[in-house]
């Protein structure tokens, strides 16, 4: 059975544009509830380490870039099939690919900076929620 929990990132660039607490809304609406939360400024070390499955990418390096250009926002997230509903709210990785009423239709400047990240799969939202928050930090239910 599909988890209840994802890990969603509003990016440095929807962030410094001011549109964290009107996506946050858009995730609400969406029926997420928030069951952690924090503002943080990565390092060049935590950027690499938490998107390190494309180390070998050739937009690695810009990806890193962007990600440590200014504080984020990641939250772990809950509702039924978690995963599969936030990838749909949040859209394609490319704007200009996005549905309508998507995240990153609406808030994403292009390919790079997409105003917003989400795990892709149950195991990953896991390992994610664990790279940014201790198990105290996350509401038990
Ligand atoms: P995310 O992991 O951030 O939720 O994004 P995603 O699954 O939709 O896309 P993924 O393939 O995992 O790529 C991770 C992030 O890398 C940047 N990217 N840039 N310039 C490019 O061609 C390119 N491709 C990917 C984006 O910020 C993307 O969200
Ligand atoms: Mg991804």
């Amino acid at each position: 059975m599909a988890g209840r929990r994802t890990l969603t990132i509003v990016k440095p660039d929807a962030f410094a544009n001011g549109k964290a607490g009107l996506i946050i809304a858009l995730l609400e609406s969406s029926g997420f509830t928030i069951k952690a939360a924090r503002v943080m400024h990565l390092s060049t070390a935590q950027a690499g380490e938490f998107y390190g499955v494309h180390r070998e990418r050739g937009f690695f390096g810009e990806l890193v870039e962007f990600m440590t250009s200014g504080p984020c926002m990641p939250l772990v997230l809950e509702r039924d099939d978690a995963v599969a509903t936030l990838r749909t709210v949040i859209g394609a990785t490319d704007p200009s690919e996005a549905a309508e009423g998507t995240v990153r239709k609406l808030y994403a400047e292009s390919k790079g900076r997409n105003a917003i990240h989400a795990s892709d799969s149950d195991d990953n939202a896991a390992l994610e929620a664990a790279f940014f928050f201790a198990g105290t930090d996350v509401l038990a239910r």
